[in-house]
């Protein structure tokens, strides 16, 4: 039987930002959601700290919204921080609503009162959390919703390629993408009246990260090779506390341990977070992983410990059920000794640029979630503002298309994907080696600590790596491999030229070559725009630099 290829809304990505724009959107229109391996593997599935939001009644909005603009450190849009600070408490509502069971405090007596825990660079106890597992409670919840709505189609192992813009219109539309079905080895095209990226962000580029291996920037790359404006891709966030095991795989151990009391420690059992910050292990993100590398680097140690040993065991046991047993299973207990930790990629702070809509550069292209710079977290996420943005971004940029859904035609007819001119490669081992070599070397050179001359290094690899990817790409049929491994050199480009443009250290970028801020001019973003590359590829100055 032919399958359905054209709907109202397609969205490309199954996390929270995905699947709460599809339950926005499908009452009032049909929707396909693609993700690129099962519907739950994403890193919405494995957040555990929670959500941030405003709760409690000693708390208010100014509060979160002043911390989450000094973790921005100068760069974060006050009314986009407003917008989704002021819609968050809606948000829980409606997804407590949904039922996800989020973890209620002992003594409350209504349903309401939900336990709040903390975590670094918030000055109130605001996070909303379901244990240490507050993704898959979502993530199980909103794929529930999802597949018992009759407008929905869930197309898993559908991997996007490339959108695909319309020039007839004025400026250029949206009107689809090209999707590789991974098990029948096929690319087709699928027609919609708006698309929406929801695809995530970029750790993968990283050689050691949080994230799992779906996150590999894609949709920055589709938005940029379609023409999108992409911004402040330096502030790659890296998440201080992640398990050291061989085998762990960089499994996290949530700040919420540090909220409830962890402390840092060396080998030796010193604890050293008050000689860097008065906020101790409460201290943002940046301050924690930079001085944990700092310390890894002045001694030549592997790791550092994170100790929550002290609190009692039906307490850590109770509260961090996955970490508990995660940690037990590589032979740490948590509950009696310090566990080993070291810093690894989490979060991808730029993104595709948007309006407070979701709106893209490209008409009929939305972006929500991680994959979007909205302008929330600036040079810096605060802790559990991710998935907030996730679900109040979701929610506007779905009434968006609703609203607008009326105006727009149905999509024209799409020119099938053509192969005629590429054949199975010979020579795999080129994919896997420069995935490998990618990962190292933006570890390496542009990681937590930067220097100019490291990142020009970086710079040359990846021009080399794109030539050589570019070459592959036409020849060669592809694979989820190599769609993969294009995105991420492409991402890895961005994020180099992004970081070589600042020339001071803020937030998440740090440079030796600048340790400071430049204050001798207001902040600016890092906006770069397809558009405005000159007959070199190289970055010439963009008139709408900044917005
Ligand atoms: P994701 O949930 O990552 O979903 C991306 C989706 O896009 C996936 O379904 C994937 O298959 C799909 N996709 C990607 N590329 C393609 C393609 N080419 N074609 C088709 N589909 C594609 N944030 C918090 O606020 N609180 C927390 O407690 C927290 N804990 C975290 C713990 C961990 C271990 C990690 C990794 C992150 C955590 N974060 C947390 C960050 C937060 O989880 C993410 O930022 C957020 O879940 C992103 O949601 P998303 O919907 O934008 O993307
Ligand atoms: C964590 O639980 O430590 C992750 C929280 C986040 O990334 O916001």
């Amino acid at each position: 039987m032919e399958r359905k290829r054209i709907f109202d809304v397609i969205v490309i990505g199954s996390g929270a930002a995905g699947l709460g724009l599809t339950l926005e959107v499908a009452p009032h229109a049909s929707v396909a959601v693609l993700s690129k391996g099962r519907l739950e593997e994403n890193n919405t599935y494995y957040a555990q700290g929670g959500i941030a939001a405003v709760l409690d009644e000693k708390d208010s909005f100014e509060s979160h919204i002043q911390d989450t603009l000094n973790a921005g450190a100068g760069l974060c849009d006050e009314e986009v921080v407003r917008f989704v600070v002021e819609n968050g408490a809606e948000a829980i509502h409606r997804l407590a609503g949904l039922g996800v069971g989020f973890s209620r405090r002992s003594d409350s007596a209504g349903d309401r009162n939900f336990h709040l825990t903390r975590e670094g660079g918030h000055s109130h106890r605001r996070i909303v959390h379901a244990a240490d597992a507050t993704g898959k409670a979502i993530e199980t919840t909103l794929i529930g919703q999802a597949r018992s709505l009759a407008g929905v189609t869930l197309l898993e192992y559908h991997n996007a390629v490339d959108l695909i813009r319309d020039q007839q219109k004025d400026g250029g539309r949206c009107v689809g993408v090209y999707a590789f079905d991974g098990r029948r080895g096929k690319v087709e095209a699928y027609g919609a009246r708006a698309v929406v990226l929801a695809t995530g962000g970029t750790s993968k580029v990283y050689l050691y990260t949080s994230n799992p291996d779906v996150s590999t920037g894609d949709g920055i790359a589709l938005a940029w090779r379609t023409g999108c404006r992409v911004a402040n891709m330096e502030f790659i966030q890296f998440h201080p506390t992640c398990l050291y095991h061989q085998d762990a795989k960089s499994f996290l151990v949530t700040e919420a341990v540090r909220g409830e009391g962890g402390k840092l420690l060396l080998p030796d059992g010193t604890r050293f977070m008050d000689d860097f910050d008065k906020g101790g292990e409460l201290a943002t993100r940046d301050i924690v992983a930079r001085a944990i590398d700092h310390e890894m680097k002045r001694l030549g140690i592997d790791c550092v410990y994170l100790d929550i040993s002290h609190r009692d065991a039906d307490f850590i046991k109770s509260h961090f059920p996955t970490v508990y047993e995660r940690c037990r299973q590589f032979g740490f207990d948590m509950a009696n000794e310090p566990v080993p930790v070291v810093p690894a990629a989490h979060y991808t702070c730029g993104g595709v640029a948007t309006d407070i809509d979701g709106r893209t550069d490209l008409e009929g292209l939305y972006a929500v979630g991680e994959v979007a710079w909205t302008g929330l977290h600036g040079a810096n996420r605060i802790a559990s503002n991710s998935l907030l943005e996730c679900l109040v971004m979701s929610s506007a940029a779905g009434r968006d298309i609703v609203r607008r859904l009326p105006e727009i035609a149905d999509p024209p007819d799409l020119r099938p994907w053509d192969e005629s001119s590429v054949e199975d490669s010979d020579e795999e081992v080129v994919v896997s080696h420069n995935w490998d070599e990618l990962r190292r070397f933006m570890w390496d050179y542009v990681g937590i600590v930067r220097t100019t001359k490291r990142l020009r290094r970086a710079k040359r690899r990846v021009d080399l790596l794109l030539a050589e990817i570019a070459e592959y790409y036409g020849n060669f049929r592809i694979t989820n491999d190599l769609l993969e491994l294009r995105n991420l050199a492409q991402v890895a480009s961005l994020i180099i030229r992004s970081a070589l443009k600042r020339r001071e250290s803020r937030g998440l970028h740090y440079i030796l070559d600048y340790p400071r801020p430049d204050d001798s001019a207001p902040p600016r973003n890092t906006v770069l725009d397809p558009a405005a590359l000159d007959d070199n590829g190289m970055d010439a100055v963009s008139p709408r630099q900044d917005r």
